[in-house]
């Protein structure tokens, strides 16, 4: 299966997503059985809020049709980057849309670009770069957690992704990318504690010109990458940014409507007017309004935008 290339039936191995509802969605592998957390082979069903579904029973399915469980129902869609983003098994913290967003358009990234990234960490970002880079563009992408890696890598086999990107295990630290990719790459994102100290190797890897991000929780964190990356004179454009997503919902309200000529519910004042006690309530009125939704994602981190042009090619 691909996350890329458009289907119209579940096959048999295929990665589908069930939605139940907005907060409520479930990646599933579409085999007969699966393992258990004991490491034993059991038949392949699922519990969800709606009763038991037998996760083989999808196959031949049309991707997005409605999918009728004991209690409820639920949909089944195929998976997107921005899904999987919002389902993925989580082994580290992750990158999350509206970053991914920023930093896809920030990197300038399109079919055809190559691409370092450090460290892979669960994969959410890589996902959506293999997206943009596909099918003609490559991603390397390391971690120097060795079963981290090794998981990344086997979840974009699953996804029919392997063919544009390589994961490595390795140090970015202290190790570098340059002798383990090809050649000189358009764009590096790093996503690790000490991204200031990975500056000298980026330099070695990035085209004249190549874009490279870094993504820091931390504003000390900024201060440091920035302070490497002035310190080299080799990259212009150095720029920072939080990105705030805020959501918004249509939801449909209720209101009571208000009379303030009903001469009822009023008393006699001392200058002989009449003083209104309350305003009489009348009809509930129901309206459409737009409502930004209760929970807001807070802080996920800082980006930092740069360009590598080696300053001996400034001074020519
Ligand atoms: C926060 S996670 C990255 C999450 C990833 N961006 C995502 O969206 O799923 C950071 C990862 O960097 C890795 N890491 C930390 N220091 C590293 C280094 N010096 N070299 C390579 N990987 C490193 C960690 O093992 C971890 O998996």
């Amino acid at each position: 299966m691909s996350f890329f290339s458009p289907k119209e039936l579940v096959e048999e191995g295929d990665l589908v997503i069930l939605y139940l509802s907005v907060n409520s969605q479930y990646p599933l592998q579409v085999r007969k059985t699966i393992k258990n957390r004991n490491g034993q082979w059991v038949e392949n069903k699922f519990q969800s809020i709606y009763g038991i579904l037998d996760v083989y029973s999808l196959v031949g399915k049309r991707y997005g049709e409605k999918i009728h469980l004991p209690k409820g129902w639920g949909y089944i869609l195929r998976p997107s980057c921005e899904l999987w983003t919002k389902n993925v098994p989580h082994r580290t913290q992750i990158i999350y849309t509206p970053d991914i967003s920023m930093i896809i358009m920030g990197l300038g990234l399109i079919p055809g670009s190559t691409v370092v990234e450090a460290g892979t960490g669960s994969g959410s970002l890589s996902h959506a770069i293999i997206r943009a880079v596909h099918p003609t563009g490559h991603l390397y992408t390391f971690d120097f957690h060795e079963k981290r890696a090794d998981a990344a890598r086997v979840e974009f086999k699953d996804h029919g992704l392997s063919d544009c990107v390589t994961v490595g295990h390795r140090d970015a630290v202290s190790d570098g990318f340059a002798d383990v990719i090809p050649c000189k790459v358009d764009a590096v994102f790093l996503d690790l504690p000490i991204p200031w100290d990975v500056v000298p190797h980026v330099q070695k890897v990035l085209k004249r010109g190549g874009k490279l991000c870094t993504f820091s929780p931390c504003i000390e964190q900024v201060q440091k990458t920035v302070e490497a990356l002035k310190a080299s004179e080799d990259f212009i454009q150095i720029k920072s940014m939080e990105v705030l997503q805020r959501p918004m919902s249509i939801q449909t309200k209720t209101l009571m409507s208000i009379d303030f000529n009903d001469e009822s519910g009023c008393e006699p004042a001392e200058d002989g007017s009449t003083k209104k006690l309350a305003p009489v309530k009348k009809d509930a009125n129901k309206f459409r309004t737009l409502c930004t939704t209760q929970t807001i994602q807070g802080h996920t981190g800082y980006l930092t935008f740069s360009t590598f042009v080696p300053a001996a090619d400034k001074s020519s």
